[in-house]
């Protein structure tokens, strides 16, 4: 066998309190897309950061084409020919797509020289169509949507040629035509020779680009194979240690009476005559494409943006909720889909992130018992199995799956009466989902209504009671868990006649 591109070995580094990478091991070769798959904590984009020189780690060697490879950061790795695509965001919020896209490569070829605005945006766009791509170069990061700025990171990558890619879960943001479309640059880096290691939890598509897979679990290396020679069960039970045989944990029930009554929302061409109703005791699907306006419902009713029109009604009675106070108040919830920017305090700890907003609730006259916020927070991180050594962890440091189950735990915490849960397994590996759906099933069998806005169909087919599904504003339909299939939900969510 010839020299591989990239060898890493006995790859460890500790932090404060965790091992999270113990000898690890890891091949690349030229011309091969090389998944990199683990729960979440397993130590997976810690090892991408060794690589990319944003840790050094504190045991191991690494080999790039035979020699040795030391990156004193990102911008020295892309120099040495290693790029990153990073899952969290790496965006200038304040600066245009085209100024972003600029900052990964104004250095290496533009050195010392001015760039003219004129000259930058007409080579972004340039480059975003040769992808296939349609985002405006002008806007800034802000006004983009979480896909949108997904792209952009993408493109950021891509603009500077390199030898390997590293993308770390970078389609769950995705519509399913740009994941294509991704799949298709990917492929056609492929064959140029570039070696991709590409981390995701989303087996299905995996399983279509993946050529090799190496799994990792609690820091530690646990095998590489050829993707054809595994399965997934058996990729799962090397992920978990354990066998996971129910996916999506539906339990039946009997919905009760109807708390939620949404009538005709309008807001300005994000949603037209909107209406949907919510019962008791149920989990109520909301699938469409990205964009179809679920988030924008979902915003509406909690009181995030204003609304040009509608009434939305709470166990009877008609509310108004003119502010997510408002909708609180009325026993609304709503977990956001971009959970960094709507939700976390990245630089507080997980105890203060998952109290946030319910101290009045663990409190009396104002006084905060101090034993029984401990035990609620020892109770949700053991229920959500938050991969950390300590409460205390600030935020920021945790994995990114282990992030979005901080937040999930918050809103536990909340006596809601309807909650809204957008996109809430995104990024989180397969166990803790299935922990995800059983606390879900616990918050329906206790009461509540729920609306789990999704865009992962085994999810929507799997966990719904009902399904409602949306277009381009608009609910095109509604089905019910026995007539519901993926051709139906599909067909609605591009609106097209379902064929009988
Ligand atoms: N800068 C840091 N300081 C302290 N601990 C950290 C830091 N970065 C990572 N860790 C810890 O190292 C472990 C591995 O984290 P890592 O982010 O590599 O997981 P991951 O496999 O990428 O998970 P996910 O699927 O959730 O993204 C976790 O326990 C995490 O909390
Ligand atoms: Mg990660």
């Amino acid at each position: 066998m010839d020299e591989p591109l990239l060898r890493m070995r006995n790859i460890t580094k500790s932090f404060p309190g965790v091992l999270a990478l113990k000898d690890v091991e890891f091949e690349l070769h030229a011309g091969e897309i090389h998944a990199i798959i683990g729960e979440n904590g397993a130590g997976k984009s810690t090892l991408m950061k060794v690589l990319l020189g944003i840790y050094q780690p504190d045991e191991g060697t690494i080999h790039l084409k035979g020699k040795p490879f030391h990156a004193k950061n990102p911008r020295n790795a892309q120099d040495q020919g290693i790029s990153m695509i990073y899952q969290e965001f790496n965006l200038v919020p304040d600066l245009t797509v085209a100024e972003n896209i600029f900052l990964a490569r104004e250095q290496r070829r533009f050195h010392n020289l001015l760039i003219d605005d004129k000259a930058m945006l007409s080579e972004t766009r340039k480059f975003i169509g040769s992808l296939g791509l349609d985002i405006d170069a002008r806007l800034t990061i802000n006004e983009l949507s979480v896909a949108e700025k997904q792209m952009v990171e993408i493109i950021k990558a891509l603009v500077v040629k390199s030898d390997i890619l590293v993308l770390d879960e970078p389609t769950s943001a995705l519509t399913e035509k740009e994941v294509q479309r991704l799949f298709s640059i990917l492929e056609r880096l492929k064959n140029e020779g570039v070696g991709i290691i590409y981390i995701s939890h989303r087996m299905e598509e995996l399983n279509t680009i993946a050529d090799r897979v190496t799994v990792l679990r609690d820091g530690t290396f646990v095998a590489t194979h050829e993707w054809k020679a595994v399965t997934v069960p058996n990729l799962i039970r090397m992920m978990i240690g354990r066998q996971l045989n129910d996916l999506f944990p539906y339990v039946p029930s009997k919905p009760g009476e109807v708390v939620f009554k949404a009538h005709n929302l309008n807001r300005s061409s994000f949603l037209k005559d909107v209406s949907l109703e919510a019962r008791k005791g149920e989990i109520l699907g909301l699938a469409g494409l990205m964009g179809a306006g679920r988030t924008e419902f979902a915003r509406a009713v909690f009181g995030a943006d204003r609304k040009d029109s509608g009434v939305i009604w709470m166990d009877g009675k008609e509310i108004t909720t003119r502010s997510p106070h408002d909708a609180i108040r009325h026993g609304i919830a709503y977990l956001p889909e971009d959970r960094k920017k709507d939700g976390l305090f990245l630089e507080l700890d997980i105890y203060d992130n998952i109290l946030a907003g319910n101290l009045t609730q663990y409190s009396s006259k104002g006084i905060v018992n101090d034993s029984t916020c401990r035990a609620i927070v020892d109770k949700r991180i053991a229920e959500l199995n938050v991969k950390t050594h300590s409460p205390r962890k600030i935020v920021k440091y945790l994995s990114g799956g282990n992030q979005q189950k901080v937040l999930l735990s918050r809103w536990f915490c909340k006596q809601a009466k309807l909650i809204i849960f957008d996109e809430p397994t995104r990024g989180i590996d397969v166990g803790a989902k299935s922990e995800i759906y059983q606390l879900m099933n616990k918050l329906k069998q206790a009461g509540a209504a729920i609306i789990m806005i999704s865009s992962e169909m085994p999810e929507i087919l799997g966990m719904s009671d009902r399904i409602a599904v949306m277009y381009e504003g608009r609910i095109t339909g509604e089905l019910t868990r026995a007539e519901a299939t993926s051709e139906k939900v599909m067909a609605l969510a591009s609106n097209l006649a379902v064929k009988a």
